[in-house]
């Protein structure tokens, strides 16, 4: 299937999920539309090819694949004005906005569309994003295509909606989370003698490592902590130290603090 996808608010992920798509090859750049309001930001797409607008009805015209990518508080507008332009024979519209599930987008578009809900993560601007999928009424071949579509974006999984607030804690916020676990390393690593530069290298790297000995051997982290702790050794000591300070305990409350806000705002 070569569908042309038209991409609905051109800011950090709209642009990010074209130029992936452009970067593995799934799309031509000429397959893709792009809209804002204000387009001088598009240039470097432009460029490559990409065609840009400010006209979403056009976009729509254009396009088999709609990919939402506006702001919460812009869905409803957008929706109500594009409404009577969606033809559910043809389009498939997956949003990637956060918090707004597919019952709302089906409401605000008033027509039986299928509907995909994604939740990436800002990975995607490499290629490495964790994006959770869930679907409403779409066929086997367009379930394929959209796992085909964000596997060129990084990893893919496919879950309940309603398990899509917990979905962005864990894939969206959790890079926060990760990042703040590195900066942490980075500063220990600059106590212990390494300037910032190194120390970030070496704590990016180990860190990665980890999660590819996870990802890419199967490996249960466990399994693998006790590959690394000698009796009497230092990973040991300092693994149960910070055990003593609650570490495992604080990640637990923090992934229940931040989905239990999701769920209350
Ligand atoms: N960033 C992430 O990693 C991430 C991850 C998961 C989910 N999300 C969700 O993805 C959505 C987009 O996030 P973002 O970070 O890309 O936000 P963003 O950078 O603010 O992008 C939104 C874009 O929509 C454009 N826009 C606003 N109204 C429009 C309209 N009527 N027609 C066409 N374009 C319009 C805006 O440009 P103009 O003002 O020029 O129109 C803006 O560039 C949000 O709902 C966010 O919650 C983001």
């Amino acid at each position: 299937m070569h569908k042309k996808i038209a991409i609905i608010g051109g800011g950090n992920l709209g642009t990010a999920i074209a130029e992936g798509l452009i970067k593995s090859g799934f799309t031509l750049p000429e397959h893709i539309i792009i809209t804002k309001r204000n387009l001088s930001t598009l240039q470097s797409l432009e460029k490559q090819g990409v065609l840009i607008s400010d006209d979403n009805v056009e976009a729509l015209r254009f396009a088999d694949l709609v990919i939402l990518a506006i702001k919460p508080f812009q869905v409803d507008d957008l929706l109500s004005q594009l409404s009577s332009h969606f033809d559910e024979r043809r389009h498939l519209l997956v949003s990637v906005v956060t918090g707004v599930s597919i019952s709302h987008i089906l409401n605000g578009v008033s027509r039986k569309l299928a509907v995909v809900r994604a939740m990436p993560n800002t990975a995607i601007a490499i290629q490495e994003s964790m994006t959770c999928l869930a679907a409403h009424a779409v066929g086997s071949d367009e379930t394929r295509y959209m796992e085909d579509l964000f596997s060129q974006l990084g990893k893919v999984a496919w879950i309940d909606e309603k398990l899509m607030d917990a979905a962005t804690v864990l894939g969206a916020c959790g890079t926060a989370f990760a990042m703040r676990y590195l900066r942490a390393n980075i500063q220990g690593g600059i106590e212990i003698g390494f300037d910032a530069a190194t120390a970030t290298l070496i704590a990016a790297q180990t860190v990665k490592g980890a999660a590819d000995l996870i990802l890419k051997k199967g490996s249960h982290p466990e399994a693998e902590i006790d590959k690394v702790t000698t009796p009497r050794g230092c990973t040991i000591a300092g693994v149960n130290e910070m055990e003593h300070q609650g570490f495992s305990s604080s990640l637990i409350k923090g992934i229940v603090v931040s989905y239990n806000k999701i769920a209350k705002d």
